[in-house]
């Protein structure tokens, strides 16, 4: 079931990112079908752990049968408070493989995918207030426009909004295919189904309120990896490889270095080799790695300080 739920992306080299001890404890961020956690576990001893977060209750039917395993169900946006919870203050590396599952894509009622019509929902978790349906009939135009330029890059941002605002004064847009159908006129012919996935990518980025979750997570690894642990971090668009860069390069997501009273640079992670992408045989095998760039870094005490 779970090699159909998600193929793990660069699995192998976030597995070596990580430098696992075999008695440390780890953190794989985004369980979904348990390929990453489960190639951690077989590189831990007795004594090492793995947590596991999702927040989507479906991921929860893969959780891994072994005592030195937990699957927290939770945003990771609560990950300092979540391994409190469990008794965990501090950890020797963290994994993110971040955006929506295969699984998530191929599920039709989910409304995640242009290819079925279904309810407008992309939630990730039920827990989420808002749906893509809320997104689409309740913004303003240029609330939708900011949208579509911001999480998607839309040139034809504001014309795609009114072309939204247009159709649904004949009633709400409630199924995916209708959504379609609003934004069709608009889209520049050649590119239509690359336009359309652009749209939906920017509403369930909004929906899921993805960039904050990440930004909110990525400033608690400070405190949560100990010295010399590591981090890998997944990302599949510019956005949020762009707050994981920043973050590495300067500990903060917006890149903007912060120094302590006496003008010392506050540096707590150092950059691990380049950025790592598939290889031609990946790509070959798993369409999915196409966008996949991994960053790894290791928790430093004061990067300035040591040097
Ligand atoms: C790309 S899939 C991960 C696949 C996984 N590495 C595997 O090998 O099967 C991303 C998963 O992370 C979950 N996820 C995304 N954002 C999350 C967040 N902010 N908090 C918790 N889980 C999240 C999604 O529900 C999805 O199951």
């Amino acid at each position: 079931m779970t090699q159909t739920y998600h193929s793990p992306v660069l699995l192998s080299e976030c597995v070596e990112a990580l430098s696992i001890r075999p008695n440390g404890t780890y953190v794989d961020l985004t369980f979904g079908g348990g390929g990453h956690s489960r190639a951690i576990l077989e590189k831990l001893g007795a004594s090492g752990k793995l947590f596991a977060f999702d927040q989507d209750a479906d991921a929860q039917q893969n959780a891994l049968d072994d005592t030195r395993f937990t699957l927290i169900a939770s945003n990771f946006k609560h990950l300092k408070a979540q391994l409190r919870f469990f008794g965990c203050t501090s950890v020797n590396g963290v994994l993110a493989d971040f955006g929506v599952s295969s699984h998530q894509f191929d599920t039709a009622k989910r409304g995640f995918s242009t290819r079925f019509d279904a309810p407008l929902d992309m939630r990730m978790s039920a827990q989420m207030k808002t749906t893509a349906a809320d997104v689409v009939n309740t913004y303003s135009v240029d609330a939708l426009a900011q949208l579509f330029r911001k999480y998607a890059d839309l040139k034809n941002a504001f014309s795609i909004a009114k072309a939204i605002e247009k159709r649904r004064q004949s009633g709400a847009i409630v199924t995916t295919f209708e959504l379609l159908e609003a934004v069709e006129s608009v889209l520049y012919v050649p590119k239509r189904n690359q336009q359309n996935a652009q749209v939906f990518q920017a509403i369930r980025i909004e929906v899921n309120q993805e960039l904050e979750a990440i930004e909110q997570m990525l400033v608690q690894l400070i405190d949560v990896v100990e010295e010399g642990g590591r981090v890998a971090l997944m990302s599949y668009h510019s956005l949020e490889d762009r707050l994981v860069k920043n973050f590495i390069r300067a500990s903060r997501v917006d890149g903007q270095i912060e120094k302590d009273f006496y003008g010392n640079p506050k540096l707590f992670f150092k950059k691990v080799g380049q950025p790592i992408e598939a290889s031609d045989e990946e790509l070959r095998l798993n369409p999915r790695s196409r966008s996949a760039v991994l960053r790894v870094a290791e928790r430093v005490k004061n990067l300035y300080k040591e040097s």
